[in-house]
């Protein structure tokens, strides 16, 4: 199988996020909840993650990661913490549902800085209008259906400027486009740990500016158990429970991998893939590509439709001749709506660090005798 739905989860994945999951089940236990060997290993390994990622993010108190099931838990935590009924919240045009729909459900005054795709002095611009008077806002790093980048330090910097915290979704971008989180000045930035970060499925990252959050879920914590409150200090105030240790073993493997690589390296070899990708479509003409002028502004994932074929018949079709893509709205209808793909839904196809460039071609030759 060519595996091109890396946006959705990385599959591939480095031999040794396996190793550490599986070793992790064999001989860790829980952090916080004994002295003894297995109990004291969990706990070191949870840190080096915490440090590890702390380092790829460039922050300096590493007790600001906090541990999350998946980016979308890690949005639901920052949403609630910032914003509540009728408040003004400013998302971009490109939210994914794990945004739109916390704040729906909260009922929070959604105002969407639309701006035309891969055009970023139009989507500061969008932003600039809205955020007078704003509690929070809300911007994905890069969009899951387009690969857009957007300007996120530029929004950053309007938000510090009005004093509105922003929340950065960097559920696309963590582990491929570098995100330097105490500089941009932000209140949050969330992700997952199966997607670039190249660790498993159930593990998600919340990276906080500050403790005054509000924790989504109660519990034991193996601090201050005294008190019915949840401790006031990270990561502790975050993470109730056991900690999902085999995932996060791996998810240590995983940024180990990226690091070392750099973000920097594997963003170059993502959107090359993409630019080829994209060259080779152009023999189609029956091929619409949502492509930016300038690569700069996207990342190693390009949508595209087929003139007269489904797109979801499409990627059934190319399933069937082992290209795994994913079509539709990607979770992701207000990206489709300012795209105006919105009716039709959009085959996305998106590239990872173990993707060739034989591949490419293979998958590129399918596609054009899938359209005709
Ligand atoms: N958000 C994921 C995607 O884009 C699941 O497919």
């Amino acid at each position: 199988m060519i595996y091109l739905d890396s946006a959705a989860t990385s599959l591939q994945k480095p031999a040794a996020v396996r190793y550490a999951v599986l070793d992790a089940m064999a001989e860790l236990s829980s952090p916080g909840r004994g002295g003894y060997e297995t109990a004291m290993n969990a706990a070191e390994t949870v840190l080096d993650c915490r440090l590890a990622l702390a380092d790829l993010f460039c922050m300096r108190e590493p007790e600001r990661v906090v541990f999350t099931s998946s980016a979308t838990h890690a949005l639901n935590i920052a949403i609630g913490s910032l914003a509540g009924p009728g408040d003004r919240v400013v998302i971009s045009g490109y939210e994914h549902n794990a945004v739109w729909r916390p704040l729906h459900a909260l009922r929070a005054d959604i105002r969407v800085a639309a701006s035309p795709l891969f055009d970023q002095d139009a989507a500061v611009e969008a932003f600039r209008r809205l955020l007078p008077g704003a509690k929070a806002a809300v911007c994905c790093h890069v969009s899951n259906v387009f690969g857009y980048i957007l300007p996120v330090e530029r929004i950053a910097a309007l938000c510090r400027e009005q004093g509105v915290p922003l929340i950065v979704d960097a559920s696309q971008s963590a582990g491929c486009v570098g995100l330097d989180f105490d500089r941009l000045g932000c209140a949050f930035a969330a992700m997952p740990g199966h997607k670039g970060l190249l660790g498993p499925q159930g593990t998600g990252v919340l990276l906080c500016r500050d403790e005054n959050v509000q924790p989504l879920l109660f519990g034991g914590t193996g601090s201050e158990s005294e008190s019915p409150d949840m401790p006031p200090y990270l990561p502790d105030r975050l993470e109730p429970g056991t900690h999902n240790v085999p995932g996060i073993a791996g998810l240590l493997a995983g940024v180990r991998w990226v690091a070392g690589r750099t973000p920097h390296e594997l963003l170059h070899h993502e959107r090359g893939l993409m630019e080829l990708f994209s060259r080779l479509l152009e023999a189609s003409p029956r091929i619409r590509q949502f492509r930016a002028r300038d690569s700069g502004t996207q990342a190693g994932v390009l949508s595209v439709s087929i003139g007269g074929v489904d797109c979801e018949e499409a990627a059934a079709r190319l399933g069937a001749e082992g290209v795994a893509v994913r079509a539709g709205l990607h979770c992701a209808p207000l990206a489709h709506r300012t795209a105006g793909t919105l009716e039709t839904g959009t085959v996305r196809f998106s590239f990872s660090p173990f993707n060739t460039a034989d591949e490419i071609r293979s998958a590129a030759a399918k596609v054009l005798a899938l359209a005709g």
